[in-house]
């Protein structure tokens, strides 16, 4: 837990369990944490998983990187710090959700790895599912979808993740979803399977 700045404060439990919101919504409240290098397809999955589960009724939401960064963080940058911050907020705000029981996709770099097992330790068992979206930097950087590592590389944008900023592979993350050479449709399959395997989708 972080250091409190604040004394005197009380938690306040409410009437309405997450057992009640879940069984409500038939389904069991989660955060899937992409993380990978920009252009690997974490928000693409993100948005294509979202809608798969839709389809089937289930309530979800996405904590996109970039537009998180238009508001919640719109105070941050991309030094290790700020970046660590951004995580850390994310984190808070995907555990709110999720014990709103809502399926949530977050999409973010999430470079370090000590950021990304600071939000898997204020979860609750198995309520945070690391999702490695692994793809080279040789496919992220051939895609170059929003033209950043073209910039990167002639050193227009400093601290660019996998040309001069880090980014450490997840160790042990509950699932892999290797794009390279993969279409979305079968990322996605792989994802839904793996929900639907481990009891997400039913209360
Ligand atoms: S994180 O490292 O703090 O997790 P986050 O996912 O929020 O990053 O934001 C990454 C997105 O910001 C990238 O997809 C890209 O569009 C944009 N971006 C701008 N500058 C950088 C940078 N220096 N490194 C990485 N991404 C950047």
């Amino acid at each position: 837990m972080a250091e409190l700045k604040s004394k005197n404060l009380t938690w306040h439990e409410g009437q309405v369990t997450r057992d009640s919101r879940e069984a409500q919504l038939g389904q069991r409240g989660c955060t899937i944490w992409l993380t990978g290098l920009s252009g690997s397809g974490k928000s693409t999955i993100a948005v294509a998983a979202e809608k798969a589960l839709n389809d089937r009724g289930k309530l979800t939401y996405i904590l996109d990187g970039d537009n998180i960064r238009h508001g919640l963080n719109s105070n941050l940058g991309f030094s290790p710090e700020d970046r660590s911050e951004n995580i850390r907020r994310i984190g808070e705000v995907a555990k709110l959700f999720t014990d709103a029981g809502v399926i949530v996709f977050t999409s973010f770099i999430s470079p370090y790895r000590t950021d990304r097992d600071r939000v898997r330790e204020i979860m609750g068992e198995g309520d945070f599912l690391e999702v490695y979206v692994a793809a080279s930097l040789e496919t992220c950087e051939g895609r170059d979808v929003k033209g950043l590592y073209a910039k990167a590389r002639k050193g227009e944008i400093p601290e660019f993740t996998g040309i001069s900023a880090p980014y450490e592979e997840p160790e042990a993350p509950e699932l892999v979803v290797d794009t390279n050479g993969r279409s979305v449709e079968e990322s996605v399959a792989q994802l839904v399977e793996h929900l639907e395997k481990k009891g997400y989708l039913s209360a």
